[in-house]
């Protein structure tokens, strides 16, 4: 018996039993807004990367609503029909159009409809069913940000001199950037028909720059706060690179990956925004970019914070360790781990629901499966007592086709050691759950 309606943040939604998907504790998350809380590292990023884009230029928005409908997380960005981040297995549902918000992209529409300013930045709770790891949790934060011009300002193919007067207006920074692609690529990355050749190199121009800049600000921070916790440090020149990306809403799209720590991390995506997106919104004069840029993950590197449960803990402890650093940003430091409790690790083995009148997959003979509903199971169960759940055998069965699998689930508490019992009742618990939910056959 599934809930017939849902509040959240004071709104009631309908739901709709072969749609709804959402856990309670997923719910529970939709009131924390981490990037609001003042002096949680989310909250920091957000400062950090928001004093890099200026007011009045930008404007801050900052309340958007996470349940969204799915012309607004999909089909106004182009996503098609059969996109693989529609299915239910990936995307939290109420009923069949309504739905949390997997990327702040979902409000892109409704900000150039708006029209309020010549540039924009939407922070917010995001929602994804995934994995379970330290760096993985079903709900994190995201920071989207545009900047647009108006043609119908300029003389006839004037824009994109003032856009380049704009690009020339930025900083400038000495870090080296490896960009070997073209401005644009007439198959990977294309030039737009609304576009100019000197429109989207204008573009792409104030585009890279900006970004380069913020990427600039964060990792000069992340190393500063390093190097004060280790005497040893030693600093490592700041690399960035572009990389050729897809979008269905941006053309060209390129991610942007920083050298940072002996590892290239992928930092953000971003593109010259389609023309069909300000036509939609009733603003066809309309050219520019726009970027999005996880802000759990680099949260986690500026502070070197381990595990990402604990920007949802509320322990002292955490919280504490921040006070103060959005007032002086100088105060930055890196988090200093308190005592870690002892991990448990518990297998669960089972064989996938055979096939049958009721569908499957022949081939394998067993019933389509996945693993996020598994995923989904521990952490309704064990909620962050979680810290992750790994594959470590699958087997088919030579003679019949049946498909084994086998799961470690890794138990422990960021805030004190779980006593044996507890363990045994979660994943007793979990094991109960995978027979009922997903008619497995534990072996
Ligand atoms: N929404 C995209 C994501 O979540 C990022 C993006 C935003 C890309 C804006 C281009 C422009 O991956």
């Amino acid at each position: 018996n599934e809930p017939k309606t849902v509040e959240v943040n004071g709104k009631e939604y309908t739901t709709d039993d072969a749609w709804f998907n959402v856990p309670p504790n997923v719910l529970a998350a939709t009131s924390r807004k981490l990037h609001l809380q003042k002096d949680h590292p989310v909250y920091i990023t957000r400062k950090i990367i928001e004093s890099q884009f200026p007011q009045p230029t930008y404007r801050y928005h900052n309340n958007f609503d996470p349940v969204v409908s799915t012309q607004q997380n999909f089909d106004s960005l182009g996503f098609p029909p059969d996109h693989p981040g529609r299915a239910r297995s990936d995307t939290y549902y109420f009923n069949k159009d309504t739905l949390l918000r997997t990327h702040t992209s979902a409000h892109q529409a409704q900000t150039f409809k708006a029209n309020l300013s010549e540039g924009y930045l939407v922070s917010a709770d995001v929602y994804r069913r995934d994995a379970i790891d330290r760096s993985h949790y079903p709900v994190f934060h995201q920071m989207e940000g545009a900047r647009m011009w108006d043609r119908s300002k300029y003389a006839d193919g004037a824009v994109a001199n003032a856009i380049w007067a704009d690009v020339n207006k930025l900083p400038k920074h000495d870090v080296v950037v490896e960009d070997p692609n073209p401005p644009y690529h007439p198959e990977r990355n294309p030039l737009q028909e609304a576009h100019t050749p000197a429109e989207a190199e204008a573009i792409g121009a104030h585009l890279k720059r900006s970004l380069e800049l913020m990427v600039v600000e964060i990792f000069t921070r992340a190393k500063t706060a390093a190097a004060k916790a280790d005497p040893d440090y030693k600093d490592e020149p700041l690399r960035v690179r572009w990389v050729e990306a897809y979008f269905p809403f941006t053309s060209p799209s390129w991610e942007l990956e920083v050298y940072y720590a002996g590892d290239w991390l992928e930092v953000l995506g971003c593109g010259v925004v389609k023309h069909e997106l300000f036509a939609n919104a009733g603003v066809p004069n309309q050219l520019g970019w726009a970027f999005g840029i996880g802000l759990d993950r680099i949260a986690m590197l500026l502070f070197q914070i381990p595990d990402i449960r604990l920007f949802w803990s509320r322990d002292e402890r955490f919280s504490s360790q921040f006070t103060g650093v959005s007032d002086d940003l100088s105060s930055l430091r890196r988090f200093v781990s308190f005592s870690k409790y002892p991990a448990c690790p518990k297998d669960v083995s089972f064989w996938l629901r055979p096939v049958s009148a009721a569908g499957g997959n022949p081939r394998t003979n067993t019933q389509d499966f996945h693993e996020n509903d598994v995923m989904e199971i521990v952490r309704d169960v064990a909620g962050d007592r979680a810290e992750d759940v790994r594959l470590v055998d699958d087997f088919t069965h030579p003679k019949t086709g049946r498909r084994s699998v086998c799961y470690r689930i890794n138990y422990r508490s960021l805030e004190r050691t779980l006593t044996n019992e507890e363990t045994n009742d979660l994943h007793s618990e979990v094991t109960r759950r995978l027979v009922d939910r997903l008619g497995v056959e534990i072996r």
